[in-house]
């Protein structure tokens, strides 16, 4: 009995598909979250760079697939995830999640990947890509392996993959249905099945629009970088579009109506959003003015991850050591899973005897 942990917390597992470097939407919708899940000392926390997932759309060209992996690396790391606390790994380098996909596509019903609303809305709205494929059709099944394989209890998550979390619970129980655990547990859970059912823990996300007030979104070449220097910044919001009907500064405006005061809500002290609603609304204030103090929100919140970021970016193979021991550790929490999943299939890598050499 190596090491054996006295006290379980429960597992918490998200991922999130390398994109490339991460927008403030990406802090706010999920990264901030993780971040405060992970000191609370409450979980024990599994973060992943899901890089197969990202191949669902981009596998015509994967030239950037691993830098892309690099840079959200760097900026996790940066926003505040700790590998004293938290589990960091990649997907590609845990096999086991592939072998787990294997054997869910196996009992997935093709009615439920048909019916998932993402897969739906987005064979509808992207055309520039050929998404009629197995994998963009598979990607829940995926999804429900990467989950599944760390017997999560918890999956921190936009609304926008809470169909996924369901699907991924319906997966799980099809498995113990057909499959019932078989032999000791490794201590999990106290009942005799090889998957619990995660849950959603859903991040509440406040609305973050891009430059144009649209949702911040790197298809809509919106956003505002976690490693936009202070001048980037301060032109960007320079360019941000405000309330529509204070065209001119003698107009008195609206903070609820306007990109901007939703900036101020999310990232402003109380005093400042206090200044912002009266002076906006009395055209005491000029945006201008509005956009600098809003502007220095986000350098504050942006500063510290850029100093944060730096040592890593100085020392590249420091961060993709510690992508590499999470690996290690993630492959041998797996393959701890894959041996109660072979075991209750039967499907063991155990020697045995052949039934009828048992000769009665
Ligand atoms: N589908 C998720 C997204 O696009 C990324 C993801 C892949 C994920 N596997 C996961 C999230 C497992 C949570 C758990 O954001
Ligand atoms: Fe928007 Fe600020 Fe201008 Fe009001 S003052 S419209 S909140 S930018």
């Amino acid at each position: 009995m190596a090491h054996a942990q006295t006290i379980q917390l429960p597992r918490v597992l998200s991922g999130m598909r390398s994109t490339g470097k991460l927008h403030l939407g990406n802090y706010v919708g999920a990264l901030k979250n993780w971040v405060e899940l992970q000191n609370s000392g409450k979980y024990d926390c599994f973060f992943f760079i899901a890089d197969w997932h990202a191949l669902t759309t981009d596998y015509a060209d994967t030239s950037r697939v691993k830098q892309n992996s690099i840079d959200v690396l760097l900026d996790w790391l940066a926003a505040g995830l700790d590998p004293e606390k938290s589990v960091m790994f990649i997907q590609s380098h845990v096999p086991q999640h592939a072998e787990l996909f294997v054997l869910f596509s196996m009992i997935t019903p093709l009615g439920w990947l048909e019916r998932n609303p993402t897969y739906k809305e987005q064979r509808e709205n992207i055309h520039d890509k050929d998404l009629g494929t197995f994998g963009f059709l598979g990607y829940p099944v995926l999804q429900a392996a990467d989950i599944l394989i760390y017997q999560a209890n918890f999956v921190p998550v936009g609304q926008d993959q809470a169909a996924h979390v369901e699907l991924t619970r319906e997966i799980a129980r099809r498995f113990n249905q057909f499959y019932p655990a078989r032999g000791a547990r490794t201590g999990r859970g106290a009942d005799d099945l090889v998957f619990p059912e995660p849950q959603v823990l859903l991040t509440p996300s406040p609305k973050l629009p891009g430059t144009d007030g649209r949702k911040m979104s790197k298809s809509y070449g919106n956003q505002i970088l976690l490693t936009d220097p202070e001048p980037v910044v301060r032109q960007k919001l320079k360019t941000m579009v405000t309330d529509p009907a204070r065209v001119r500064r003698t107009d008195p405006g609206n903070p609820d109506v306007c990109p901007v005061g939703d900036l101020h809500k999310i990232f402003s002290s109380q005093a400042t959003l206090a200044k912002v609603d009266a002076g906006c609304r009395t055209a005491g204030i000029g945006c201008i003015e509005c956009k600098s103090w809003a502007a220095d929100a986000l350098v504050q919140v942006l500063d510290p991850m850029q100093q944060r970021r730096q040592h890593y970016e100085q020392n590249p193979k420091v961060a993709w050591d510690i992508l590499e021991a999470g690996s290690a550790r993630a492959r041998q929490a797996s393959e701890a899973t894959m041996n109660e999943v072979r075991s209750a299939m039967q499907m063991s890598k155990a020697f045995e005897a052949p039934h009828d050499a048992a000769a009665g």
